[in-house]
């Protein structure tokens, strides 16, 4: 194994009128080539400010971020956001297709591409649709079409289904690790789910109370193909229990902040 992106003691200050706010403090995280790394952390402690570091969207303020020789920055299109980010005028095949066509792909091989995405997040039928013809749950499934048919080396997810029921999140939680063990990329995924953390990862990174730093870390060793139906086994309830009781005192604390 290779690491494929390394963030080194990554803080990042932004101003305000009161003086200047860490939103995140000598954070340190590796990914492997091919790992699904969770980060969970109390709301407001800098994780989306982390993965926008990741992806170059901004700059740290210290510290600094390498990916493995060769890799070229993280284009922005293999990012999945908190909210849908599609382009509301254009259908979903091109939607999907939007990163292939600013790579230069041919328009006969970019549809090819995208089609087979459509299929695969189960929207066939919908190629020709409009987002505003969608539910919130099938356009989530188009952003994240659209960032695994970039075939990026590298994926970056700010909570993709935190928006969604919970219901929906469930077939989406399911669908994303059988494309993932399909695809086998390198992902930082975060989330506010504990359960969806041990779902999905390989390892789960904790971040404290803003401003956000190392908390602690835990591997999951759970065998794949993963399926939902591990969530009810006594083993993926303890370690979600553990996570949580490291997690309990920071997410308490990121509360009292916000009084
Ligand atoms: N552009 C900005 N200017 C000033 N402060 C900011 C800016 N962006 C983020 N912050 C602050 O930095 C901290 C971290 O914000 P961030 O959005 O990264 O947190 P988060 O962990 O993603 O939260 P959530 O779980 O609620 O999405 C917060 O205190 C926020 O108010
Ligand atoms: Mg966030």
């Amino acid at each position: 194994m290779s690491i494929k992106i390394k963030a080194a003691g990554v803080t990042k200050v932004f101003a305000s009128r009161t003086g200047p706010v860490y939103a995140v403090r000598n954070f340190n995280l590796a990914a492997e080539e091919g790992e699904f790394v969770c980060i969970v952390g109390p709301s407001g402690c800098g994780k989306s400010t982390f993965l926008r570091i990741l992806g170059g969207l901004i700059a740290p303020s210290s510290g600094e971020v390498t990916l493995a020789p060769g890799g070229a920055q993280v284009p922005l299109q293999n990012m999945v956001f908190q909210e849908y980010a599609i382009f509301p005028w254009k259908t979903v095949v091109d939607n999907i297709a939007f990163g292939l066509e600013m790579r230069g792909v041919q328009k006969a091989e970019r549809q090819e591409i995208a089609l087979d995405w459509i299929r695969k997040v189960g929207l066939a039928g919908f190629a020709n649709s409009y987002p505003y013809q969608l539910s919130g749950g099938m356009k989530q499934r188009v952003s994240i079409a659209r960032a695994f048919a970039n075939n990026p080396e590298i994926l970056l997810m700010d909570e993709p289904l935190g928006a969604l029921d919970a219901q929906t999140r469930v077939v989406l939680q399911e669908e994303l690790v059988h494309l993932w063990e399909g695809a086998r990329k390198t992902i930082i995924y975060v989330t506010h789910s504990i359960e969806e953390a041990v779902l999905l990862g390989d390892r789960v990174v904790l971040m404290t109370a803003h401003p956000g730093t190392n908390k602690s870390e835990f591997a999951v060793p759970f065998e794949r193909p993963r399926q939902f139906a591990l969530t009810s086994t006594p083993e993926f309830g303890q370690l979600a229990y553990a996570i949580w009781k490291d997690l309990e005192g920071e997410v308490k604390q990121a509360m009292e902040q916000q009084l």
